[in-house]
């Protein structure tokens, strides 16, 4: 079996997760979930970033140990994830005894590798980002992410040897497609022709994190310590039989305002550590609210857990998958949601469920999937063939608006085959081998949908499947014709309509 390894960025233990962090694991869910449909060794990391000044400085605002303030945040992550189904494999946080060691080990060999050496950094630092800005970069003297005052850092440390690796970085990111999508692409071969300048890799007077080994008034600077995650959540160094198996990565899903990090830095280290590079970093775009950045620093942020609360699991997944082109900016309204929800999940494939369930268990005609079949029928095996390679393609390129819209547009042409062939009516009429061939049709194309839909939302596809097939979705099974109408159950609305306020 081939092995995916995947990873979500790990989220900042600074507070409760909010509607933004939900959509890159969501889609990253979508994503390994795919994969293992398609028979793929998949293995989902997710976590925790804990260390740095600023998480330092707010539990200390809020008169909680840095201990208590990570241990909550990262409880609160655990259980949203819960709640939106999200299937990962491991779970990282950067204070785990065995992150420790990952990144001391990468330590030791940068400094094996010579790529680290003693200098003075004087510049600013933005303690939300934890990352350090040249002046020309700053809004006046404020942070360009989060429009706030950086700190003033004058301190000497340890540098890491970014420059030595200009040559190899412009030939990762021209000749392959590490990064992904275009835009983001463009955006670090402009940084890469700007030309790359060594960073500070530790921090004084910061005593949240990693200790510089034979320092001790020193830590790992928190982006270092972060990015080796990706390392120690698949056993680098402790466990290297799972290392081997998954690494190197397949994918590091982000958000666009950290490539800068994932696409120069992080390939770097792995350079001078001599370690393989990942296969792709793709950046996602940001939710927006009005346009706005949804973010704590504005103020904006969404509740993902009352939206799971209100509206399910699957309907919250399904909005930010269908909704926002994946890979650029979208903004997130209620009423989209609402609308989306109405029409595409209880609606078009609610419906569809309901429908050949209902028609399936009234009309007992046996099963005759290899009797002669007429235009309709030739239409919707077509149509099923096509749903497959949309998903195909646009999983492939990471298109998942695209790969939702695929499966709709076949859910659509199902419910469209049930009125052209109005199978109620040849069951009035008596016609019982044409009947036959009618609801093998229907069923299957119900089912087809549901096998398509795990990915996106788990739960209506599973019971969906369950109720037309008689037992979960597994892989292989996306093909018309791959199971064979037997006995069908009904159940309740897999979608109960709500209403638009
Ligand atoms: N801790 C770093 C990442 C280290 S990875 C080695 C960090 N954490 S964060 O808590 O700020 O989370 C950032 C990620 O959350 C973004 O990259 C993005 O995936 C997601 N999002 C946060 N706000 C978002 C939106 N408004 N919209 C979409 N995604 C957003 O950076």
């Amino acid at each position: 079996m081939t092995a995916y390894y995947l990873t979500t960025p790990i989220y900042y233990a600074n507070d409760v997760p909010h509607i933004g962090h939900a959509y890159t694991t969501i889609a990253a869910d979508a994503i390994a979930r795919y994969q293992r449909l398609l028979g793929r060794d998949v293995f989902l990391l997710t976590g925790t970033d804990e260390h740095g000044v600023n998480i330092e400085r707010i539990a200390a605002q809020r008169g909680l140990t840095t201990q208590q303030q990570v241990d909550g945040v990262t409880a609160a992550f655990h259980d949203l994830w819960a709640q939106l189904d999200i299937t990962y494999d491991g779970f990282i946080r950067t204070t785990d005894p065995a992150h420790r060691h990952a990144v001391l080990e990468l330590w030791r060999r940068l400094q094996a590798s010579g790529d680290l050496y003693r200098d003075v950094y004087e510049g600013q630092y933005c303690p939300r980002c934890e990352a350090y800005y040249q002046a020309d970069q700053l809004l006046g003297q404020d942070c360009p992410v989060h429009h706030l005052r950086c700190d003033e850092v004058s301190e000497e440390n340890w540098f890491f040897r970014l420059s030595r690796y200009q040559g190899e970085l412009e030939r990762l990111v021209r000749e392959t497609d590490f990064v992904q999508p275009a835009a983001r692409r463009n955006e670090v071969l402009g940084a890469l022709t700007e030309g790359l300048r060594d960073f500070s890799a530790s921090r004084r007077l910061v005593r949240w994190g990693i200790p510089v080994p034979d320092s001790d008034d020193e830590v790992i600077y928190v982006w270092v310590d972060a990015l080796a995650n990706y390392l120690t959540g698949v056993g680098f160094p402790h466990d290297l039989a799972t290392f081997e198996r998954y690494w190197p990565a397949d994918l590091h899903l982000v958000g666009k305002e950290i490539i800068r990090f994932h696409c120069l830095y992080w390939p770097a280290l792995l350079l001078s550590a001599g370690l393989p590079v990942p296969r792709q970093v793709f950046a996602h775009g940001w939710l927006t609210k009005d346009r706005h950045k949804i973010s704590k620093t504005t103020g904006n942020t969404v509740d993902p857990a009352a939206l799971v609360a209100e509206f399910g699991s699957d309907a919250v997944r399904y909005y930010f998958l269908r909704a926002i082109a994946f890979g650029q900016d979208g903004d997130y309204t209620r009423q989209a949601l609402v609308a989306r929800y109405n029409a595409e999940l209880a609606n078009d494939f609610g419906n569809l469920v309901q429908r050949a369930t209902a028609l399936a268990i009234r009309n007992s005609a046996a099963s005759s999937l290899d009797a002669e079949l007429a235009a309709p029928e030739l239409d919707l095996r077509a149509q099923a063939a096509v749903l497959a390679d949309h998903v195909a393609g646009a999983f492939e390129h990471l298109a998942l608006d695209e790969a939702v819209a695929a499966i709709g547009d076949f859910v659509g042409q199902a419910n469209r085959y049930a009125q052209l062939t109005a199978p109620w009516e040849l069951a009035r009429d008596g016609a019982t081998a044409r009947l036959a061939v009618v609801l093998d049709h229907l069923v299957e194309a119900a089912r087809l949908a549901a096998w398509y839909y795990v990915p996106i939302i788990p739960r209506a596809a599973a019971e969906a499947h369950q109720r037309l097939a008689g037992s979960l979705p597994e892989p292989g099974q996306g093909y018309f014709g791959a199971l064979r109408r037997g006995a069908v159950v009904s159940g309740p609305p897999l979608f109960p309509r709500v209403l638009t306020e």
